[in-house]
């Protein structure tokens, strides 16, 4: 029998934020913990893992994904182990892959559930490297980027969850790879840790002219996480025929208006058809689910080759999480951002 004391503490949706979240938009609460019913189990979060898409889950924009509710629980990937079970096909110990969201305990009847081993020496970097971001690169990189050995694959937020994989992908595939970071210490890591061939600060105020220098030949895979300013200086790099998987747009996610200053669509679209540019959004489980089991087994090997390296960022404690998503935004994360929010 489950002690009815069990209280679960969640993080829900306060306010829309206008621009940048602030503290404010969220609230905590403290509710007793659900009990499950027949056919359903209680789930207890180890790991809740922090994306940037959650901004878009704040605002109540038309979107390819139905916002977060006011007064709901924050969406969120998690870890999570089987504290209680009414359902036959998990026990009590089991691990799972899920979506709970931000909140110590959650009920599930399994399904969209992945049972991990119980034992996994490192579970997080299954919302990792081995997760949602890690597939992300795989597929964005490679289907839609289509690198070749000698070409040049430029990837912004080169530290972070995709972007440390696009770049090491991109050397497996025999290409030079230059990423673009936020800072001294990140663009070290990137080149030093992870084996790019470069990495630029775009804080720098000459990241222009910087890209330019590490990219003698020209780009011809972009890999966009970020947008804004960091776009504009690569547009005139990209070479004919060049790809550019566009995967995220993290500098203008706290827009509330267009940019300022001139309007630059003419130029993008002449550059576009006179270079005969190829530029793909994706939404990596919507346009690429069937190919989650090839990327987990050749990243799985990569990891454990050491062909892969990748850095998580661990933050202790559920209530730490608001903050935390606020940080990533402004490029205050270095490497995949996690909370952990149970001690194993
Ligand atoms: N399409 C899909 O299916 C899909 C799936 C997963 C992720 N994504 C997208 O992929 C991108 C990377 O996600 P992630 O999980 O790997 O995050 P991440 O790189 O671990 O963290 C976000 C990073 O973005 C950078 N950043 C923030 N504001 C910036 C700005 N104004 N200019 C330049 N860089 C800025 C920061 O790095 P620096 O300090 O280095 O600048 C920050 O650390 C995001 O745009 C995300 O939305 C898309």
């Amino acid at each position: 029998m489950l002690e009815p004391t069990i209280v679960n503490q969640r993080v829900v949706l306060k306010s829309r934020p206008i621009g940048a979240p602030v503290i404010g938009d969220f609230a905590i609460e403290q509710v007793p913990a659900p009990i499950p019913s027949a056919g359903q189990i209680l789930l207890r979060t180890e790991f809740l893992s922090l994306d940037p898409y959650m901004r878009g889950r704040m605002s109540d924009v038309a979107s390819y994904a139905a916002p977060v509710p006011l007064g709901g629980v924050m969406e969120g990937g998690t870890i999570s182990r089987v504290e209680a079970s009414q359902n036959r096909d998990f026990t009590i110990g089991d691990v799972v892959l899920g979506s709970s969201g931000w909140q110590r305990y959650s009920l599930s009847d399994g399904a969209g559930l992945t049972k991990l081993g119980r034992n996994m020496s490192h579970p997080s970097l299954a919302l990792g490297v081995l997760g949602m971001p890690g597939f992300t690169a795989y597929v964005g990189l490679l289907d839609i980027g289509g690198p070749k050995p000698g070409e040049t694959v430029v990837v912004a937020a080169a530290s972070g969850a995709v972007g440390s994989v696009v770049g090491q992908i991109a050397k497996v595939k025999g290409c030079r790879a230059v990423g673009i970071a936020g800072g001294a210490d990140k663009c070290r890591f990137v080149v030093e840790v992870l084996g790019f061939d470069a990495c630029i600060d775009h804080r720098s105020p000459h990241f222009a002219e910087l890209l330019t220098g590490a990219c003698p030949k020209g780009i011809d895979v972009y890999f966009e996480n970020v947008g804004g300013a960091v776009f504009d200086a690569v547009l005139p790099l990209l070479n004919a025929r060049a790809r550019v998987p566009l995967c995220g747009l993290v500098a203008n996610y706290n827009d509330t208006q267009l940019p300022s200053g001139p309007d630059r669509l003419g130029l993008l679209t002449r550059t576009l058809l006179t270079k005969r540019i190829k530029m793909q959004g994706f939404i990596v489980f919507s346009d690429y689910g069937e190919r989650y089991g090839e990327f987990l087994k050749q990243m799985t090997l990569w990891v454990a080759d050491g062909t892969i390296k990748f850095r998580e960022d661990i933050v202790d404690g559920l209530e730490r999480a608001p903050q935390a998503f606020i940080g990533l935004l402004q490029g205050k994360n270095f490497g995949k951002l996690i909370v952990r929010v149970a001690e194993r």
